[in-house]
C-alpha cells in the first residue's frame, strides 16, 4: 500500500492539477517522479474493449450478455463471473479501471441504453451490480458504476435535465448504485451527462460528498462521463476527482491556474487528489506500471459460462408443448430471418467490442439436431436501420478486405496504418487528439466479394470524409465529386445519409471491390458499403415457401445494434421492417412456429397469443448462437425471467407521458410507479409481468414460514420457502418475494420486490430457500416537510399539537401496520400470501 497523505505532500501544485483529468482518450496522468504509474481504462458493460473499437481494429474481447440479458438471469453468481471474466481481460489489456456496470434503470422500452442495463427494479439491479462489481475488482480493476444519476434516455443526453422528485430518486434510482457501492464495494463512479432537476451532476455536492462518501461510505473515486460539463470552480468542492478524457477543459491545468489565482482552495484540490490515489491504491495500481499483456482468446470455461450465462437469460414467453424441438419427432426444420446467421450479442456505442468468431444460431442448431433432420434456412427480411454492409451475409468477401492508411494525398507516402477487415466498414478515430485542421490522408481498401445469390442490390455508401467505390474497376458510388449530406448515425453519429446506387450481381462470380478515401480534417474518418435487397418481396416469399415444407420452423425476429444503441432512443414498440408481417405469414404456412426475439429491450408482440412458442434472447453475447440451440432442444432451460415489464402497448408504460422529455427537461412524473410498480397501481394487465418466464419442467411451491409474526425496525425477518422440481427434468426457478404494505401514510406502490433467489433443482429434488427481510424492505423515503416553516410562519397557533407533532426530517422510514408478503414466480403470479406485523414503537 502507498502512502497516499504523502505522495499528496510530494507532489507540485502542477502535478496535482494534471491528475485530476485524463492524459488522453482512455488514461489518467501518471507522475513519474514520485512514482505515479500512468492507468488506464477501458469499456465497459459487455467486454474489455481496451483501446480496440469495432471498424477501427484491434484485438477481440470476450462479448458478455448485455445489461438486459444479465438482468433476466436474475442471478448475482452468474453476474459476479461474468465480472470476474471481464476484469481479467481489462487487466490483460494493460487496464486497471474498467467503464462498467450500467445500473440506470429500464424507465421506457425505447431507452436507446436499455441493453446496457439490468432492469427496472432497483433490488434486481443492484444486486446483479454488486455481484459484477465484485467480480471484477477481484481482479486489481476498479469497477466504475455508471451513469450516476437518472440518465434513462439518449434524448439530448448532453443536457437533458431529469426531472426527478426525492422519494423517487432514493426509492428507485439511486438504489443500484447504492448497493454497488454498500455490498460491492465500488471504487469508481462515473456522473452522467445529464443535469439533475436543473443542476449537472459534476456540482452536486449533496450527491457527490453527502450522500455518496458520508452517507453510503464511498472510498472511491468519481470520474465524469467523457466529455461531460464539469466546472472549475466548483466540481472539485463537490465531489468530482477526475474529468475525462483529455484534453482537459475545466480540471487539469486550468484548476493549478485557479488555485494559483484563489478561485479554489488547494485543500480542494488536495482532497481530490488524494482520494483518486486512495481509490488506485486499493486495487494495487499504484505499485507499479500494468504493461499489456498478449490479450487471450477466452479459454474453455469461459465459453462455457458466457454459453451458460446466454441460456440462462432466455425467457420462454409462452409454450403450448412445441419446445424443446425433439429432433427424432421433426425430420425438417425451417428455420426464418436474418438474427438466425447474424443475431445482435451487444448494443451500439461504447459496450461494443472487437468480436471473437461465433457461431451462428443456424450452425449451431443444425449441429445440435443431428444428421436425421433436415434443416433449411431463409433469410426473409433484412432488419438493418441501414443497409447490411459488404461483406457479410449474401455478399461475403470470404478472404476479407485489407486496407492501407497512407500520409500522403493521393494513395503515396509513407503507410501509416496497413490491416485487414471482415467488412467494408473502416473508422479511424480522431477525436481528442490534437491535429491540424488541414490534416489531410488517404487510404485504399480492396477485397474481393463473392456472392452467394444472383439478384439486384442497393449498394450504398456512407463516409465521414470523401471516398468513391469502384466495383471491378468501374466507379460506381462518386462521394468525392457529389458527396451525400451528413446526418447518417454510423460512426458515433458523424456518418452522411447513405448515397445509393443499384448493381446486378451473379452467384459465385467474384466481384473486385476498391474503395479510395480521402481524409479532410474532420475529426473522426469513417466509411461504410452497405447492401440491401432490391426485390425484398421475393425474400419473403421464399421464407414462406421454406415453412411450409417442414415439419417445424424458428423464425428469428429482433432488433440490432442499430436501432437500440447509445446516442439515440428508438421511436417505434413495432418490430422494425415488418417483422411482424413475416411471423404471421410463416405462421399461416406453417402451424407449428416457434419465434425467436432477438432484442434487447421490450417490443411488440402482438401475434404472442398465436404462435405455439415464443423465447426472448436478448443480446446475449457471443455464445447466444450455441445457448439458443441449447435452449430450443432442450439441452438447456430457458433461464431467464424478465427483468423488465412487457407492457401489451407502449403507451401503457408508467413514464410514457414523459418520455424522453421537452423544452430540455424530461419530468419523471411516474415518481416511485415505475414499471410493474406503476402497473399494478393504475391495475393495468402488462403482455408479460415482471419476473415472468417460463420452464420446461414444473416447480411446486410449498408453505412460506416466517421466522416471526412481526418485525422489529432494526432487526431481519427470515421467509422460509420449500420449493420442489416435480418436473422430470432439471430446471431453474426464481422464488420472488414481493412486499406489499396495508396502509401507507404516503403513496406507495402496491407491491415491491424486496428478496429473491435463483434455485436450480434436479428432478424430484427439494430445498427450502431462506429470503431474508430488513428495514428497508419496509421502508419509503419520507421527503419531510420541506415547506413546514412557510405553514408554521403562516399558521402559527393555528396549527394544532398533533400536526405540528407529525412534521419529519428527510429520511427512511418505516410506518408500523400490517404488511403483505407475496411469494411466487413472477409480479403477476404469487400465490403465497402472508402477513407480518410492525408493531407501534413502544
Ligand atoms: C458513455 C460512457 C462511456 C464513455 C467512454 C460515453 O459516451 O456514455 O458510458 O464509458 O463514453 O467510452
Amino acid at each position: 500500500m502507498a502512502d497516499v497523505e504523502a505522495l499528496v505532500a510530494a507532489l507540485t501544485l502542477e502535478e496535482k492539477a494534471a491528475l485530476t483529468a485524463g492524459a488522453d482518450m482512455f488514461s489518467l496522468v501518471g507522475v513519474d517522479r514520485v512514482g505515479i504509474p500512468q492507468v488506464n481504462v477501458t469499456d465497459g458493460p459487455s467486454g474489455a474493449r481496451g483501446l480496440s473499437y469495432p471498424g477501427a481494429g484491434g484485438a477481440a474481447s470476450s462479448c458478455l450478455p448485455c445489461g438486459s440479458a444479465v438482468g433476466a438471469t436474475w442471478d448475482p453468481a452468474v453476474a459476479e463471473a461474468l465480472g470476474e471474466l471481464v476484469g481479467r481481460e481489462a487487466f490483460e489489456r494493460g487496464c486497471r479501471g474498467l467503464l462498467a456496470p450500467t445500473v440506470n434503470l429500464h424507465r421506457h422500452p425505447f431507452a436507446g441504453r436499455n441493453f446496457e442495463c439490468y432492469s427496472e427494479d432497483p433490488l434486481l439491479s443492484g444486486k446483479l451490480a454488486a455481484a459484477y462489481v465484485r467480480g471484477v475488482q477481484g481482479n486489481g480493476v476498479f469497477a466504475t458504476v455508471k451513469h450516476f444519476v437518472a440518465n434513462e434516455a439518449e434524448f439530448e443526453r448532453m443536457t437533458m435535465s431529469s426531472d426527478v422528485d426525492d422519494r423517487a430518486l432514493r426509492e428507485l434510482y439511486l438504489v443500484p448504485f447504492e448497493l454497488a457501492v454498500k455490498e460491492g464495494g465500488a471504487l469508481g463512479i462515473m456522473t452522467s451527462y445529464n443535469r439533475l432537476n436543473g443542476s449537472w451532476l459534476t456540482e452536486q455536492q449533496a450527491l457527490l460528498v453527502d450522500l455518496l462518501r458520508d452517507e453510503w461510505g464511498f472510498e472511491g473515486l468519481v470520474m465524469t462521463d467523457w466529455f461531460a460539463v464539469a466546472s472549475t470552480e466548483t466540481s472539485l468542492r463537490s465531489g468530482l476527482d477526475l474529468e475525462m478524457p483529455a484534453p482537459a477543459r475545466a480540471l487539469g491545468a486550468v484548476v493549478g491556474e485557479a488555485v494559483a489565482d484563489g478561485r479554489v482552495p488547494e485543500a480542494d484540490l488536495d482532497a481530490a487528489v488524494a482520494r483518486l490515489l486512495h481509490a488506485l491504491d486499493r486495487i494495487g495500481a499504484l505499485d507499479e506500471p500494468t504493461p499489456p499483456l498478449v490479450p487471450k482468446p477466452p479459454t474453455a470455461a469461459d465459453v462455457d459460462l458466457l454459453r451458460r450465462a446466454a441460456a440462462d437469460a432466455c425467457v420462454l414467453f409462452t409454450n403450448d408443448g412445441l419446445l424443446p424441438i425433439e429432433p427424432t419427432a421433426v425430420p425438417r426444420v425451417a428455420v426464418i430471418g436474418e438474427p438466425a446467421v447474424s443475431a445482435c450479442i451487444v448494443g451500439g456505442g461504447s459496450a461494443q467490442v472487437v468480436q471473437h468468431p461465433q457461431t451462428s444460431a443456424l450452425d449451431a442448431l443444425t449441429t445440435a439436431l443431428g444428421d436425421g433432420v433436415e434443416v433449411t434456412y431463409a433469410r426473409a427480411l433484412e432488419i438493418g436501420r441501414s443497409a447490411a454492409v459488404l461483406g457479410t451475409s449474401v455478399l461475403p468477401a470470404p478472404d476479407g478486405f485489407t486496407f492501407e492508411r497512407f500520409a500522403g494525398e493521393a494513395f503515396e507516402g509513407e503507410v501509416v496504418e496497413r490491416g485487414g477487415l471482415d467488412e467494408l466498414r473502416k473508422m479511424v478515430i480522431r477525436l481528442g487528439q490534437p491535429e491540424g485542421e488541414d490534416e489531410r490522408w488517404t487510404m485504399r481498401i480492396t477485397g474481393t466479394v463473392v456472392p452467394a445469390v444472383t439478384g439486384r442490390f442497393q449498394l450504398s455508401l456512407a463516409q465521414v470524409g470523401t471516398s468513391r467505390v469502384y466495383l471491378d474497376d468501374e466507379l460506381v458510388l462518386d462521394g468525392v465529386e457529389d458527396p451525400p449530406p451528413r446526418g447518417g448515425t454510423d460512426f458515433f453519429g458523424y456518418a452522411s445519409l447513405d448515397k445509393v446506387t443499384e448493381v446486378e450481381v451473379t452467384a459465385g462470380t467474384p466481384i473486385a471491390v476498391r474503395v479510395d478515401y480521402f481524409y479532410r480534417g474532420s475529426g473522426m474518418a469513417g466509411v461504410r458499403v452497405g447492401f440491401r435487397t432490391a426485390d425484398a418481396d421475393a425474400l419473403l416469399a421464399e421464407a414462406v415457401a421454406t415453412a411450409a415444407e417442414a415439419d417445424v420452423a424458428v423464425v428469428f425476429v429482433g432488433t440490432n445494434q442499430e436501432w437500440e444503441s447509445e446516442g439515440h432512443d428508438r421511436r417505434d414498440f413495432s418490430l422494425p421492417r415488418g417483422q411482424d408481417d413475416l411471423v404471421r405469414r410463416v405462421l399461416a404456412a406453417n402451424p407449428r412456429t416457434a419465434v425467436v426475439v432477438n432484442a434487447a429491450s421490450p417490443v411488440d408482440l402482438p401475434w404472442v397469443d398465436d404462435v405455439p412458442a415464443t423465447l426472448q434472447c436478448w443480446f446475449g453475447g457471443q455464445e447466444l448462437g450455441p445457448a439458443i440451440a441449447d435452449v430450443l432442444t432442450g439441452a438447456a432451460e430457458p433461464g431467464g425471467r424478465l427483468p423488465t415489464t412487457y407492457p401489451e402497448r407502449v403507451e401503457h408504460s408508467p413514464s410514457h407521458d414523459n418520455f424522453p422529455g421537452e423544452n430540455g427537461h424530461v419530468r419523471y412524473g411516474e415518481g416511485v410507479f415505475l414499471g410493474y410498480r406503476g402497473f399494478d397501481h393504475r391495475a393495468v394487465t402488462p403482455r408479460f409481468p415482471f419476473g415472468h418466464g417460463l420452464g420446461y419442467t414444473t416447480f411446486s411451491l410449498g408453505e412460506p414460514e416466517l421466522s416471526s409474526p412481526t418485525f422489529e425496525p432494526g432487526g431481519t425477518l427470515t421467509i422460509s420457502v420449500p420449493i420442489t422440481n416435480t418436473g422430470s427434468r432439471a430446471g431453474a426457478e426464481v422464488v420472488q418475494l414481493y412486499v406489499a404494505p396495508g396502509s401507507a401514510r404516503l403513496a406507495r406502490p402496491p407491491k415491491e420486490l424486496k428478496a429473491f433467489a435463483k434455485v436450480r433443482l434436479a428432478p424430484g429434488e427439494s430445498r427450502t430457500v431462506e429470503l431474508v427481510l430488513d428495514d428497508r424492505a419496509f421502508a419509503y423515503w419520507d421527503p419531510g416537510e420541506p415547506d413546514g416553516d412557510v405553514v408554521a410562519e403562516r399558521l402559527g397557533d393555528m396549527l394544532g399539537a398533533q400536526q405540528r407533532a407529525e412534521r419529519r426530517a428527510p429520511g427512511w422510514q418505516v410506518d408500523p401496520g400490517t404488511y403483505a408478503l407475496l411469494v411466487g414466480r413472477s409480479a403477476g403470479d404469487l400465490p403465497a400470501q402472508l402477513t407480518v406485523e410492525i408493531p407501534e414503537p413502544s
